[in-house]
């Protein structure tokens, strides 16, 4: 796989790459902006300042397709065709139809961002978007499965590599379980009713919802791992062989778990408990996975010290197998009757989401915007420094403040006095939660602050001149 570095840009198609690089920076910011404004809300409600599209019922979606359709997605838009192109070594399939993934996908972007604070919505968590958006994904996801699995067709290489195998099923399976949990019967324009109702309609959500996690924000960010922590380690991967046994277990177990999110429902028992096992089988694949990201730096570990793009990757790796261990933990019955409904899950949510799949872009894209525009690294080193600590405080900051309200209030929903009233009031556990939420803005503000100061360093490499930036070992 290194000796990929050897050819030059100009055997590939990176004007698509630089399009969906520079829009994962600029849809991070929106979306974390959005973030921490509804994290202000809860401490300050009057920040909806009587508004209907400001209310943080509709900004809440608003933030979680921003950051995961948005941000996320582009990001692995972005991996995805620079790493099929460099380990297949050709250029990408259809260049037109890639040029339509992003207007398309930008088109999309803009249609949830004034859809959503209008209050039109199909009330499925993370599949909120009304039914022509619904048909325009599809069709645009369709065009990149074309010009990526195109691409690995065309290739020069014999192999191909472990990272597309993961980008391959994340695109194939993420088109299943839009179009499955996306089938409805439209009454309007913008309002449409879901073909499924009541347990089946729970059942085909949570299938969807938690392979969303596994697929797209789990199996694409490993594929951006598997090239860009070796690559930024100047090592090999540690194990190729476990990166595969790593994939075909991910891929079998996932599927399985979503109705860990439906703990103590109308769910039948059995699909429940199957749910739990499943997920507390997930935590050995997932723990293989990081393990031999992390082992990647063997022999380099010195690097961490100067190095603060491989310090981003690592410390995603951190989190991405505290996140998943925490998971499996969180699908125990008897644990979620304490944390389902609480903070808590909102903290394991961002661990995933701040420390894993945003550390692990923000790093990939530290790698990749520099040699996009032909340079050695970006234009300022401490800069990335800056951004590293902002990233990690914040982020931990946001997951230890939801961990203590989560279970705090757990705990106070629970208690009962000995005559079988209820200990406390919901109004005296939410006043309880206010310092928390007060820490978890403070979080997600150091974390925004990293992001801006993330495209100030972004703008300055991309209208550096070009070779006035060589790699700090050139120097
Ligand atoms: C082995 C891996 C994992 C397992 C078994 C797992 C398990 C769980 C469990 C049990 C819940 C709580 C469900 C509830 O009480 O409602 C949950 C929620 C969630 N997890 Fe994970 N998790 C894992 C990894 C991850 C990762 C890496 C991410 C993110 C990148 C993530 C994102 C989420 C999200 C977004 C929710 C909230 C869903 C919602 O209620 O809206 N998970 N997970
Ligand atoms: C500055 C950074 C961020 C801040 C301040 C922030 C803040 C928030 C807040 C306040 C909520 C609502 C919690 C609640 O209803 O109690 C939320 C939900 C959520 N956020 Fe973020 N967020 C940030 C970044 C991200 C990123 C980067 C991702 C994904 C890649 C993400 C994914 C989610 C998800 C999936 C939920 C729904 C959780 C659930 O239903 O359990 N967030 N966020």
């Amino acid at each position: 796989m290194m000796n990929h570095s050897q050819s030059t840009g100009a055997d590939y198609n990176y004007t698509i790459v630089r399009q969906f690089a520079l829009t994962t920076v600029l849809w991070g910011i929106v979306g974390m902006a959005v973030g921490v404004l509804i994290a202000a809300q809860l401490i300050w409600p009057q920040l909806n300042f009587e508004t209907p599209w400001l209310t943080y019922s509709r900004l809440r979606p608003l933030h979680t397709n921003a950051v995961i359709f948005a941000f996320g997605t582009s990001a692995l838009f972005a991996t995805s065709y620079y790493i099929v192109q460099r380990t297949c070594q050709t250029k990408l399939f259809a260049p037109k139809l890639a040029a339509f993934t992003f207007w398309g996908w930008q088109a999309i972007i803009l249609s949830a961002a004034i859809t959503l604070p209008l209050g039109f919505t199909s009330g499925k968590e993370y599949a909120e978007l009304e039914w022509p958006i619904d048909i325009a994904i599809t069709v645009v996801w369709v065009c990149y499965a074309i010009v990526f699995f195109g691409t690995i067709i065309k290739r020069t290489t014999s192999h191909i590599y472990v990272a597309n195998w993961f980008f391959g099923a994340f695109i194939i399976t993420v088109a299943v379980l839009h179009i499955v949990n996306s089938m409805a019967v439209p009454v309007s324009m913008l309002k449409s009713y879901s073909m499924y109702s009541g347990a089946v309609d729970a059942m085909v959500q949570w299938w969807y919802g938690h392979n969303a996690v596994g697929f797209l924000l789990t199996a694409g960010f490993l594929g951006m791992m598997y090239y860009f922590v070796p690559k930024q380690a100047g090592r090999p991967v540690y194990s190729y062989r476990l990166s595969i046994v790593h994939f075909w277990a991910l891929i079998a177990l996932y599927i399985w778990a979503g109705p860990h999110h439906l703990h103590y429902t109308a769910l039948p028992d059995w699909t429940q408990s199957l749910g739990m096992v499943m997920s507390l089988i997930l935590f050995a694949p997932s723990w293989g996975g990081m393990i031999n990201g992390i082992m990647t730096l063997s022999g380099a570990w010195h690097k961490l010290r100067t190095d603060p793009v491989l310090r981003f990757l690592v410390v995603s790796l951190s989190f991405y197998g505290m996140s998943t261990f925490e998971g499996p933990m969180m699908a125990i019955k008897t644990v979620n009757a304490l944390s389902h409904y609480t903070d808590w899950t909102v903290g394991h949510v961002h661990s995933g989401a701040l420390g894993w799949v945003a550390m692990v872009s923000i790093g990939s894209l530290y790698h990749l915007i520099p040699v996009l525009f032909g340079h050695g690294r970006m234009y300022s080193t401490s800069l990335v420094n800056v951004h590293f600590w902002l990233a990690t405080i914040g982020t931990v900051l946001y997951i230890v403040s939801m961990w203590i309200s989560g279970v705090m209030q757990g705990l106070m929903w629970r208690a009962v006095n000995s005559d079988g009233t209820l200990t406390y009031s919901f109004v005296e556990s939410l006043e309880a939660s206010y310092p928390f939420y007060f820490v978890r803005f403070v979080g997600g503000a150091f974390f925004l602050a990293g992001m801006l100061i993330m495209a100030y360093n972004v703008i300055l490499t991309v209208k550096a001149k070009k070779d006035s930036l060589p790699s700090l070992s050139e120097a």
